[in-house]
C-alpha cells in the first residue's frame, strides 16, 4: 500500500474513545522499548508521526493512526516495564483487556518480540492472551539488524518455540533500520484488514 495520509485521530482510554467509522484495525503489542512506534514509523515511511523514544514507557493510551482513511494501525502501550506503579499496571491491563476483548474491527494483532533475546515471561503470557480471544497474529521480531543473517533461522525456531505459537500464527524478522521484514508485514496487515 502507498501510505501519503496518515493522521494520529485519537489517543484514547475508553471504548467511547475508539473511532467510530467502521475502518479495520490492526493492533500493535509488545514490551516497552520493543519497537512498535518505530515499526508504525516504518511502514508509513515516516520518521517521526508515530513517538518513539528510548525512555521506555512513555506510550500510555491507545494511540489510532488512520491510514489513508482505510484502516487503522493501534499503538498499544508496552508492557514490562519495572518502574510502571502496581495502580498505572491494573490500569493498562484493564483498557488492554477491555480493546482486544471487545473490538469487531480488529483484525489482527502484531506481537512484538526483541530479536536479540528470549521472548520474556510477559511475552509469553501476551500471546497466550492473544490465542484465548481467537485474534489472528502476527509476531514481529524486532532489531534483526543486531543478528547476523547466518542466525535468522535458529531467532525465527527459538521464538516460535518458546511463545508455544500456532501452526496458524505467522512470524516476521524486522529491523527499522533496514528496513527488512517490511513488505511481508504489510502483505499480512493488507491481507487480514482485507483493504
Ligand atoms: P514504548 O512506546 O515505550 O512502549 O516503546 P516502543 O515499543 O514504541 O519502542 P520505540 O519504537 O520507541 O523504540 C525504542 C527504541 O528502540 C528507540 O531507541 C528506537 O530507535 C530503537 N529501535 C526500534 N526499532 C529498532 C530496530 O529495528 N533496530 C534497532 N537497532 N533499534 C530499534
Ligand atoms: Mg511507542
Amino acid at each position: 500500500m502507498k501510505v501519503q495520509n496518515v493522521e494520529l485521530t485519537i489517543s484514547a482510554v475508553s471504548p467511547a474513545q475508539y473511532p467510530n467509522e467502521g475502518f479495520p484495525e490492526i493492533a500493535l503489542s509488545g514490551r516497552s522499548n520493543v519497537g512498535k512506534s518505530s515499526l508504525i514509523n516504518t511502514l508509513i515511511n515516516r520518521k517521526g508521526l508515530a513517538r518513539t523514544s528510548s525512555q521506555p514507557g512513555k506510550t500510555q493510551t491507545l494511540n489510532f493512526y488512520n491510514i489513508e482513511s482505510e484502516l487503522y494501525f493501534v499503538d498499544v502501550p508496552g508492557y514490562g516495564y519495572a518502574k510502571v506503579s502496581k495502580k498505572d499496571r491494573e490500569k493498562w491491563g484493564q483498557m488492554i483487556e477491555r480493546y482486544f476483548s471487545d473490538r469487531p474491527v480488529l483484525r489482527g494483532v502484531i506481537s512484538l518480540v526483541d530479536g536479540r533475546h528470549e521472548p520474556t515471561e510477559l511475552d509469553c503470557q501476551m500471546i497466550d492472551f492473544l490465542h484465548y480471544y481467537d485474534l489472528p497474529i502476527l509476531v514481529c521480531a524486532t532489531k534483526m539488524d543486531k543478528i547476523p543473517r547466518g542466525k535468522w533461522n535458529r531467532t525465527e525456531s527459538q521464538i516460535r518455540k518458546k511463545l508455544a505459537l500456532n501452526p496458524q500464527d505467522e512470524i516476521v524478522l524486522f529491523s527499522s533500520v533496514t528496513k527488512a521484514g517490511k513488505e511481508e508485514v504489510w502483505n499480512w496487515v493488507e491481507k487480514m484488514s482485507g483493504i
